[in-house]
């Protein structure tokens, strides 16, 4: 019997399935702006049990039938590609790092390693340095791409751990606050540590983390026989956007000999910005920096990054030795990237970086997120000139608000309100005990047009609650 769907396909094949692909693309970014910003209704949790229960065939399929499943499954979904989509942290999805994508999988280098592909790792070595200097990291730095922000910070822990406890840590404290992203607590866990180890530092009225609160909760650890070993500031969190104050927590972190750790997966790529880089002044006192290229630099989910100034650290903390890489030891200076993170065998995220960078400019990323600072601002001006809402001024691109002087029941019906209108989409949080609604500017689709729909339907939305 002949193979009639061969699993290498003749070129006619190729060239009509990639064509039809490419098609699919298209349509799908041209619908983005009519498209729901959140498409998840009865449909699409019934098509999810179907597709849930449904199990290969056992001879192969029509393409287009496939394709057309694909786009009935993103079509119910949150659209977080879209322009109305200010939810949690938008993604992004750049057509230029889709086609990356697909080069680095037709192509399916082996980066991990220098020697089996000394250009292609390079070519992510070279965006690994470029994040190194933008972040103002001198020789020595070095970084490695993660899946993403979750893992960045696991490693950073890892390596904190590692330089300033060594491998007796059962003592050592890590100093968080309430809005440290859950990720930190995460990777602590699984890094070994008790949940004891976990100091939560209060934070001042716009919930920044305070620097005379952290110095004290460790020298009080200290004295009470503990191992103050690291704090985790963040660079805009998720709940608000704030910016704890890095440059006073480096100083702090330095006269306790504590390794200083930037979470800046959500706001870190503003610093290519002059505005950004006032507001996140400090960050290159950091000892490390994890960053999230799949958030500030609009690319497809699957790209973190951890940058650390002393490179050294990051492979003392990741390095172990294997025979069967033995013969791939030449390196000339290309980074062997596996010994700076957990990973070996992997994608090629450095494709999905580079190949944007390199085809539209550094300068067209500055310009987008100067655009989102300002309709962040837009977003505020709007809500404190309206009189109804309690609205703080952002600091990044996250604007916080809620109903003057109403229950958390009020803004929940706020939310589902602004969300039932299909042109954006928000989630909510909980900021001191209280619920609250946020806009998240972030989607690099997202500009002036839909900024001023989304405070119009906020208004709308307020009226007769
Ligand atoms: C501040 C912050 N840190 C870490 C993370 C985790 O990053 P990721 O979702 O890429 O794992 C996020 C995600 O939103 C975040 O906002």
């Amino acid at each position: 019997m002949t193979d009639e769907r061969p699993l290498e396909p003749d070129r006619e094949t190729m060239e009509n399935i990639g064509g039809a692909t490419l098609e699919f693309a298209a349509d799908f970014i041209e619908q983005r702006a009519t498209a729901p910003a959140a498409g998840v209704d009865e449909n699409a949790w019934k098509l999810a049990q179907h597709l849930f229960v449904e199990r290969p065939p056992e001879e192969g399929g029509d393409f287009d039938d496939l394709l057309g499943i694909v786009d009935d499954a993103a079509a119910g979904s949150f659209d977080t590609t879209g322009p109305g989509y200010m939810a949690f942290i938008p993604g992004g999805g750049l057509y230029s790092a889709a086609i990356a994508s697909f080069l680095a999988n037709v192509t399916n280098r082996f980066v991990n390693l220098a020697a089996p592909a000394p250009a292609m790792a390079a070519i992510e070595a070279s965006v690994v340095a470029w994040m190194c200097e933008s972040f103002g990291y001198g020789s020595g730095s070095q970084g490695v791409l993660s899946s993403g922000g979750s893992i960045a910070n696991l490693s950073a822990i890892v390596t904190a751990r590692t330089e300033r406890l060594g491998e007796s840590f059962s003592d050592g404290t890590i100093y968080v606050t309430e809005h440290t992203h859950g990720s930190v607590a995460k990777a602590a866990v699984i890094a070994g540590f008790p949940r004891a180890a976990f100091r939560t530092v209060a934070c001042d009225a716009r919930w920044r983390m305070r620097p005379d609160a952290l110095e004290e909760a460790v020298k009080a650890d200290r004295s009470a026989g503990r191992k103050p070993f690291l704090v985790v500031a963040s660079a805009g969190t998720t709940n608000t956007g704030a910016v704890d104050p890095l440059r006073e927590i480096a100083a702090v972190a330095a006269r306790e000999g504590i390794w200083f750790h930037v979470d800046a997966a959500y706001g870190g790529f503003f610093h290519l910005t002059e505005r950004g880089r006032r507001i996140l002044s400090g960050i290159e006192v950091g000892d490390t920096i994890t960053l999230d290229p799949h958030k500030g630099l609009f690319l497809p989910y699957g790209c973190g990054c951890l940058l650390a100034r002393d490179g050294e650290a990051l492979r003392r903390a990741h390095q172990v030795e294997a025979h069967y890489l033995q013969d791939l030891a030449v390196t000339r200076g290309i980074p062997n990237f596996t010994d700076y993170s957990p990973e070996l065998s992997r994608d090629f995220r450095g494709l999905r970086v580079w190949l944007p960078l390199h085809l539209h400019g550094v300068a067209a990323f500055r310009r987008a997120l100067d655009e989102k600072l300002d309709l962040a601002r837009v977003v505020y001006e709007g809500l404190a000139a309206d009189g109804r809402f309690d609205v703080w001024d952002p600091e990044l691109s996250i604007v916080p608000f809620r109903l003057k002087d109403r229950d958390d029941a009020a803004n929940r019906e706020l939310l589902d309100r602004i969300n039932a209108s299909g042109r954006m989409f928000l989630s909510s949080t909980v900021v001191d005990a209280r619920f609250m609604l946020r806009v998240c500017v972030l989607a690099h689709r997202t500009n002036r047009d839909r900024i001023d729909e989304a405070v119009e339907i906020i208004r709308g939305a307020a009226s007769g609650l």
